[in-house]
């Protein structure tokens, strides 16, 4: 055995400046204690503070009598709970789908869909800044892989046309809003491209559904492009203070998922009353409009103080990446704005590509706004 070569992998990867603790957190609503300190919380993804909601959290408890906390088995075997399906119904009504379908996280969606669907025949074409997980299917996929710049609609047209002949289905993939640019793909552009070349669209709607559209249905619907899109798919870890993910198609590709589609096969269904809390909060979604609201309104004045004070910032979300350059300068740039009071965490090499870690500021919406003064005040005055 050698053991040495793990202790010399971490001493390299300390030396990056890339070394990894898990903290431990204590959580009260938007703020949180890490060592003994209490913050805001600028790094988590409840986008619209629903986690701690005390309201919505009574009324689940007084209308749900669901008391199972654990499935105990795959949903196909015996762990396919009735609240799955109603949770689908309501995802595929919604979305003005045929069907919908719910895996256990958007990690389990992302390394499953795409293998499944694909193979040594097929062409997948995503963008260069996909999430991990879209990265790690296309890993396990027997599909050709190829990467379009990232949002660069004509380098994905010019390699379409350099390639789509060679291959029986083509698939595009995206994400909407991007997870650590906060930046928006152009939905209706890549529904023209997916028609003139005769592929298949599939849209990571992540960091968008609870976030985007009217509905908070994600940025397919606030581009009015829902029909066009053969893929969406979304999670409940993140807007919608839950865990889970789905993903609304055709009623044949469900079939499909659910007979070789190894990451919904080969494990334990979410807990029932984790459904079931998830099926409470879609429900509610639409009256959560204002939060959405305020929630890019901030994020705008955010995007706005960074740029005044000469940082270089991207997107149109409420992801808002504050770029420091080297690992070194994120990790002070962290450490300053914990000592104020900020907790916003680094996002380093190699999540992010050398010499752009930043800050991701990921913003929420039941933050006080003289909370967020505050914040803006201490940008303000950084050296
Ligand atoms: C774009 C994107 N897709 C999928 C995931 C994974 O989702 P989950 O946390 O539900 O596994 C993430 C996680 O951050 C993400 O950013």
């Amino acid at each position: 055995m050698n053991k040495e070569r793990y202790s010399k992998k971490l001493e390299l990867i300390k030396e990056a400046g890339n070394f990894r603790v898990l903290r431990d957190t204590v959580h009260n609503g938007f703020l949180i204690h890490v060592d003994g300190r209490e913050m805001l919380n600028l790094s988590s993804n409840d986008y619209l503070g629903l986690s701690s909601n005390p309201r919505l959290i009574e009324e689940f408890r007084s209308e749900t009598d669901v008391m199972a906390y654990s499935a105990a088995s795959s949903r196909l075997l015996s762990g396919n709970h009735q609240y799955y399906k109603m949770l689908e119904d309501d995802l595929a009504s919604l979305y003005d789908k045929e069907s919908a379908l719910v895996f256990n996280s958007g990690y389990h969606a992302n390394i499953g869909i795409l293998p499944a669907l694909t193979g040594k025949r097929d062409l997948i074409i995503a963008d260069k800044l996909v999430h991990a997980s879209i990265i790690d299917g296309l890993r396990l996929s027997d599909a050709q892989m190829v990467r379009y710049r990232h949002l660069d609609y004509e380098h994905l047209q010019s390699l379409l046309m350099q390639h789509r002949e060679e291959y029986e289905n083509v698939f595009i993939v995206t994400e909407s809003v991007f997870s650590m640019d906060g930046d928006v793909a152009d939905l209706q552009q890549l529904c023209e491209i997916k028609k003139e070349f005769d592929a298949f669209l599939y849209v990571d709607e992540a960091h968008a559904i609870g976030v985007r559209g009217t509905n908070g249905l994600g940025c397919c619907e606030e581009q009015a492009c829902t029909e066009e899109i053969d893929f969406i798919v979304g999670t409940f870890g993140k807007a919608f203070a839950s865990m889970g993910a789905f993903v609304v198609c055709e009623e044949l590709f469900r079939e499909y998922l659910i007979n070789t589609q190894r990451s919904l096969i080969f494990t334990t269904a979410l807990p029932p009353v984790n459904v079931a809390w998830t099926r409470f909060i879609l429900n509610r979604m639409p009256d959560f409009y204002d939060l959405r609201i305020k929630l890019a309104e901030v994020s705008e004045r955010l995007r706005h103080v960074l740029i005044a004070k000469g940082f270089e910032t991207r997107g149109s979300s409420h992801i808002v990446p504050m770029v420091c350059g080297s690992n070194e300068n994120s990790l002070d740039m962290a450490g300053m704005l914990q000592d104020n009071g900020f907790f916003a965490l680094p996002v380093r090499y190699p999540t992010v590509p050398k010499n752009e870690a930043r800050i991701r500021f990921s913003l929420n919406a039941s933050i006080p706004i003289e909370d967020y003064e505050c914040l803006f005040e201490f940008l303000g005055c950084l050296e």
